[in-house]
């Protein structure tokens, strides 16, 4: 069987064909970071037409690469949520219509249970039940993960996203958008011992986050002290070693709480090198294992969405004609119309 996977839901337009037999065929990507770093931040209107540019190309080219066909495709997966809706309605008007064309199903596929599942298309997989961790730009979620499709969420963020975050701190210290990564590399050059951020709502039980008090912190720090370079490499330093730490406390709390020794993370901020430091540490230290996907599958792609919609293909659960792109997108909803 062979899935095309359409990954339009934000800023990137992502292109991949899973096979069953030969697993990942081809994988494309574009980013419009470029298009909205002026804007310090996504401009909706701008991501939806840009992903109307690129989204023809980009298939022709994975389908190439690929060396198949498009008849030879037996599905077409598309995100059709959680996203931004403009940029949503693109990637499944296409999906649909491409799948309509050649008489194949359409799948739709929600764009987290997608991040959770990426770590499926590397070597070494966990094996079902486990727990997920999926930090991304818009969500923060640790779920218990029964089988495919089966999802329980343990906990999740009261407010900011952890990648929000990361991007807010990041602008605040006067990185480029979108400031995740730049923010781990200067807090390489950082000081730990020089300032204490919170780690919030770990003094109380629960696996709820919250994460817009620390840019607070941030921002109150970056006004009270002097802007040289040192000075923000340092506060980058206490704001990703709140977040680790913060991450690490509340994994353990539900490892204890499930009894589940595998952890999935995923989403964009699982790219975070100390991120993925502190809880591989951590699992080593229960005798547990971590599951992180490959770098370039942490953060949107098409390769995700394939996958995801190969298994919904083979549990023989496609869409009808009429189903809505859908902007919020409960994940423990997913199987509800
Ligand atoms: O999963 P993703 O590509 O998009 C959403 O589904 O939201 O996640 C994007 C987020 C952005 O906030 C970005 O700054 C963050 O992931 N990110 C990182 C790193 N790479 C990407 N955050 C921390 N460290 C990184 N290395
Ligand atoms: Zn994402």
């Amino acid at each position: 069987m062979q899935v095309l996977g359409i990954e339009t839901s934000c800023d990137e337009t992502g292109i991949a064909i899973y096979d069953s037999e030969k697993g990942l065929l081809a994988h494309n990507l574009y980013s419009q970071i470029d298009l909205h770093k002026e804007y310090g931040g996504v401009v909706p209107e701008l991501a939806s037409r840009d992903h109307v540019r690129r989204l023809l190309p980009l298939i022709k080219k994975t389908v190439s690469e690929a060396n198949t066909k498009l008849k030879s495709l037996d599905a077409i997966a598309y995100t059709a949520g959680p996203g931004l809706m403009g940029a949503l309605l693109v990637g499944t008007a296409m999906g649909r219509s491409l799948a309509y064309s050649l008489s194949i199903p359409a799948i739709a596929v929600h764009h987290m249970e997608a991040h959770l599942l990426a770590p499926m298309l590397e070597d070494d997989v966990p094996e079902y039940p486990f727990l997920a961790l999926l930090v991304s730009g818009g969500h923060t979620q640790l779920v218990h993960v029964s089988k495919p499709g089966d999802y329980n969420i343990l906990g999740e963020s009261v407010d900011d996203a952890a990648g929000e975050a990361f991007d807010k701190t990041a602008k605040l210290l006067g990185l480029p958008y979108p400031g995740g990564s730049a923010i781990s590399v200067l807090a390489d050059q950082g000081d730990s011992q020089r300032f204490q951020f919170p780690r919030p709502m770990t003094d109380r039980p629960g696996l709820d986050f919250s994460f817009s008090g620390l840019k607070t912190f941030a921002l109150n720090t970056v006004n009270s002290e002097p802007s040289d370079e040192q000075t923000h490499a340092d506060i980058a330093r206490a704001f990703v070693d709140a977040v680790v730490d913060t991450f690490i406390i509340k994994c353990r709390r539900a490892i204890k709480d499930t009894g589940l020794k595998e952890l999935v993370v995923a989403g964009g901020v699982s790219a975070n090198k100390q991120l993925r430091h502190g809880l591989h540490d951590l699992m080593n230290e229960v005798n547990g294992k971590v599951y992180f996907p490959r770098a370039e599958f942490c953060t949107d792609n098409g390769a995700m969405i394939a996958y995801a919609g190969y298994l919904r293909l083979k549990t023989g659960q496609t869409e009808s004609l009429n189903f809505q792109a859908k902007p919020r997108w409960p994940l423990d909803e997913m199987g509800k119309a």
